[in-house]
């Protein structure tokens, strides 16, 4: 990266840092798997947001400074000691704000921000249903819930996150209850917004839940991530658009249905300038201790792979950090007989 250091003039509207942390996302473990659509071509760094200080800066970038901490979205390659990206993907790090806490923020905040206040219009009084309720947007989603008066929430989650996010959801299920009569026991008529990120079966019953002008929103497609590396991404698709969305229902019924991608957001529809006004009323909500983000582990880049897994396992509660210039820990320690037997069978 010597030689990256020494060209950013190449590029006027382009900075430079050195990162100290990245975060991990459930998306990272589709781009690993070929789940998306058109990934880009091997080898690649993965990674899609980080955290760190300006280091150089392109000739005419106009509002940073060498020195400023900052947060970034990265078009990959956010797992890296040194990134390079546009100036409209970067963003200044409050005060009160760790290295740490940045690089968790961008990509769970403005994803929970966008589909409550932007493609829905969540407003007091209102209720949403979330799934992944532990996981890092579903944290997002739950505290920006409660910056709005009487808003109730329904979540969905392994069992044993629940006594750890109880506070954080009105309502919590196991992610394998019928969750469709769990919230028509608690509301009949069911709710304002549906938030899907298990593309697929789920549709049908997100939709049936929809009190009327209610709307729909799929944003993520986690169940399509199994045990095998293959893609049924395609297949989901034709099977969604074919079978579960029916226009004509859709205008009798009042129900709005909609998707929501940042990632296409940000780096395919070039929308960097609306996102940047969200990040302003993020990081205000940030300082008013309104919000924050709930970090489950830092990782050493070298652990990439235990990282990953434990998110593929359904383990984290929060977000999962990298962190550069942790060292690993070794996978097998110089303990005891009887630890190493336990380690092994947790397969380190
Ligand atoms: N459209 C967008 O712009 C956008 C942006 C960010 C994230 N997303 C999507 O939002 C979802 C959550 O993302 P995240 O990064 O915050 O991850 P996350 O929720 O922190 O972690 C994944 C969690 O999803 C649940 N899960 C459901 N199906 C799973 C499966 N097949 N394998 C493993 N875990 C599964 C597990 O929780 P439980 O067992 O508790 O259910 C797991 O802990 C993902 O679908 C992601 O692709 C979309
Ligand atoms: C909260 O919202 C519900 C549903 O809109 C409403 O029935 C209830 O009266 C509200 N409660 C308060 C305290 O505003
Ligand atoms: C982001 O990366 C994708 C995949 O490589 C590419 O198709 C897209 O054009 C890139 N967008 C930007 C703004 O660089
Ligand atoms: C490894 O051994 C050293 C020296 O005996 C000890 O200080 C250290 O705590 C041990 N590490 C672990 C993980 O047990």
């Amino acid at each position: 990266w010597k030689f990256l250091r020494v060209t950013p003039k190449q590029s006027f509207l382009i900075i430079f840092f050195p990162v100290f942390y990245s975060g991990l996302n459930f998306i990272d473990l589709m781009v690993r798997q070929g789940n998306i659509d058109n990934p880009p071509k091997t080898p690649l760094v993965p990674g899609f947001e980080c955290s760190g200080i300006v280091e150089a800066l392109g000739d005419s970038v106009k509002g940073f400074e060498i020195g400023d901490r900052v947060m970034a979205f990265v078009n990959y390659s956010a797992w890296a000691e040194v990134v390079c990206t546009p100036v409209e993907f970067v963003y200044k790090i409050p005060d009160d704000m760790s290295f740490s806490e940045a690089a968790a923020f961008p990509m769970n905040f403005v994803t929970a921000y966008m589909m409550l206040f932007e493609v829905a219009n969540l407003r007091e009084g209102m209720s949403v249903l979330v799934h992944s309720a532990g996981g890092g947007v579903g944290q997002a989603v739950a505290q920006l819930c409660s910056t709005i008066p009487n808003v109730t929430v329904f979540g969905t989650a392994s069992s044993f996150k629940h006594e750890a996010i109880k506070d954080s959801v009105t309502h919590l299920f196991d992610r394998n209850a019928d969750y469709v009569q769990e919230v028509k026991r608690i509301s009949t008529d069911g709710v304002d917004i549906v938030l899907d990120c298990l593309c697929g079966e789920n549709t049908g019953k997100g939709l049936s839940l929809l009190k009327p002008l209610g709307t729909y929103i799929l944003y993520g497609s986690s169940n399509m991530v199994t045990g095998e590396t293959k893609s049924f991404f395609s297949f989901a698709k034709s099977w969604w658009q074919v079978e579960k969305v029916n226009p004509i229902k859709l205008y009798e019924e009042n129900k709005v249905i909609a998707g929501f991608s940042l990632l296409n957001l940000l780096f395919k529809q070039n929308r960097g300038g609306l996102i940047k006004g969200v990040m302003d009323k993020l990081l205000n909500l940030y300082n008013n201790k309104k919000i924050k983000p709930v970090v489950d582990s830092l990782w050493a880049l070298e652990e990439v792979k235990e990282a990953m897994q434990r998110i593929h396992d359904r383990g984290n509660i929060g977000k999962l950090i990298l962190d550069v210039e942790k060292a690993p820990t070794p996978l097998v320690r110089n303990s005891s007989k009887e630890d190493n037997e336990k380690l092994t069978s947790n397969q380190y």
